[in-house]
């Protein structure tokens, strides 16, 4: 049976005719949902556009601490927080969860095969996700579709049935330049991997930097098949 949620998407959807999906559909998504708007961010560039774009607005915002990420990612969380003046709230794994696949696994078991690697994405990223979700009913992203084929054919309005939630993704249509662009002119802190290389950064041991003409996230878990890189925090039906 169809809930609640699920229906006053399908009158969102009616109310977001082609135009109106733009940037300030931000604004009327948070004057709609009054407190049960979440932004996720991992302090990317796209992220960093984000979180300038509704920085005026009620939408909350937070990120997952894997305990992994590179230090330069903990360094432009701390610019961030200073620049934007909105609280970033932080997730992390449940200790326990952790404390024994590490125990039974070692540190680094993501390395050893697709299986290890979704366990560990699962506890690290998967499971304080739906934490992080509890309560809202809209979960904004800085997803683009240049990013990957599989996110070439997203909605930027879409229900994810398996979080139960309206998502949302502002930057779905905009080009790496566009996102450079908007960072540049706005003076905004950046994670300063992203002039190494780095272009889609994750935790550290799974991320690199790119060589020219590699596709867009060919440094996510580089050691595997292209079809399998996906963490689990966004699964499309
Ligand atoms: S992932 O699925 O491969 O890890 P990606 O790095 O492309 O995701 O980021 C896409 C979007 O997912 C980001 O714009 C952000 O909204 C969300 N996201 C990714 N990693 C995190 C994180 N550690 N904390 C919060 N949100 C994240
Ligand atoms: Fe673990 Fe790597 Fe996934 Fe981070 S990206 S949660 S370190 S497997």
């Amino acid at each position: 049976m169809e809930n609640h949620l699920k229906i006053e998407f399908n009158k969102l959807l009616e109310l977001a005719s082609e135009e109106e999906i733009k940037v300030d559909f931000l604004k009327k998504l948070s004057e709609l949902f009054p407190g049960e708007v979440i932004f996720s961010t991992s302090f990317s560039y796209e992220d960093q556009v984000v979180t300038h774009l509704i920085k005026d607005f009620d939408i909350d915002i937070f990120t997952l601490d894997t305990g992994r990420l590179f230090e330069q990612t903990y360094e432009t969380w701390t610019a961030s927080r200073a620049f934007f003046k909105k609280n970033i709230k932080a997730y992390y794994p449940d200790p326990e969860a952790l404390q024994i696949f590490v125990s039974e696994n070692g540190p680094d078991s993501f390395y050893q095969s697709v299986d290890q690697r979704k366990a560990c994405c699962n506890i690290r990223k998967v499971q304080p996700l739906k934490q992080a979700l509890k309560g809202y009913k809209v979960w904004i992203t800085g997803l683009r579709s240049e990013h990957s084929v599989g996110r070439k054919q997203m909605p930027q309005l879409e229900w994810d049935a398996d979080h139960q939630i309206i998502k949302f993704h502002p930057l779905l249509n905009w080009t790496t330049k566009q996102v450079e662009d908007y960072v540049q002119s706005h003076h905004l802190p950046y994670n300063y991997l992203h002039k190494k290389g780095f272009v889609s950064i994750g935790c550290a041991p799974c991320t690199r930097a790119i060589k020219e003409g590699e596709d867009f996230r060919a440094g996510r878990w580089w050691w595997e098949d292209a079809d399998k890189k996906e963490c689990g925090l966004h699964i499309h039906q």
